[in-house]
């Protein structure tokens, strides 16, 4: 089991009022699974996706990933993992303007302690994979929005985790585009890496082995 996460609760608090968003969620994930959420705007993914990776933590509940206890790890393990077994793919791409394809592609060697010729070649590598080299020195105002979420997927893949969390990633692309995503999402998952993909769409949530609906704060 790669991922274990058992009776979470989560809420958010406006002024007086708590919101109830997750709602006592089991979810159980397989090394090299390959899941999709699907669910009605505000049903709670992007929060479910925020705390599986870790950048937000729930009120209640146990998370097991890989082996560790995600809960009570300290901010610096917390980011450890981010670095180096998880790669996030955003709706909204969440490139930097002032980098180049190859600038943002490394970002995520920040956190790691790899040799710089190395960086190089995973960089170049994963570039390789989603069809940009020719594309390597533009910055992302100077690319299509396909191509920056080619870049992102780039960026998510080029440290190999052993999970990519992504929410919406087809959400503002055309169908072509689109189709080339999910493309690369499965030629990932046929690589043996676990993927949690977050859909409005039935098509785009069919690329995977499992669909979960959202609803009432569980997964159905
Ligand atoms: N930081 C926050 N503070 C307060 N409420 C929040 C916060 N983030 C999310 N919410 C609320 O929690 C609920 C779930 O939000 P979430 O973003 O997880 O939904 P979603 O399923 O991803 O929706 P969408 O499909 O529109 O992206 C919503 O009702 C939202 O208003
Ligand atoms: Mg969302």
């Amino acid at each position: 089991m790669l991922l274990e996460f058992k009776r979470v609760f989560k809420s958010y608090q406006i002024g007086k009022n708590k919101i109830p968003v997750l709602q006592d969620l089991d979810l159980f994930v397989n090394e090299g699974e390959f899941v999709s959420i699907m669910g009605t705007s505000g049903s709670g993914k992007s929060t479910l996706l925020h705390i599986l990776g870790g950048l937000d933590t729930p009120d209640e509940g146990t998370y097991r990933f890989n082996a560790r206890d995600m809960l009570s790890l300290s901010d610096e393990e917390r980011s450890w993992i981010r670095g180096h077994w998880l790669g996030f793919v955003f709706q909204t791409f969440n490139l930097l303007s002032e980098l180049d394809v190859v600038g943002n592609v490394s970002l995520p060697f920040t956190y790691r302690k790899t040799k710089p010729e190395k960086i190089a070649s995973h960089v170049e590598h994963a570039i390789d994979r989603v069809g940009l080299l020719h594309r390597k020195g533009h910055r992302p105002f100077e690319l299509s929005g396909g191509e920056m979420q080619r870049v992102a997927i780039a960026r998510a893949l080029a440290v190999n985790p052993k999970m990519i969390l992504a929410d919406e990633p087809t959400g503002n692309l055309d169908s072509r585009n689109s189709e080339h995503i999910l493309d690369l999402f499965r030629e990932l998952h046929q690589t043996g890496t676990s993927i949690i993909l977050v859909s409005h769409d039935e098509k785009v949530a069919a690329v995977s082995e499992r669909i979960l609906q959202m609803e009432d704060g569980c997964l159905q």
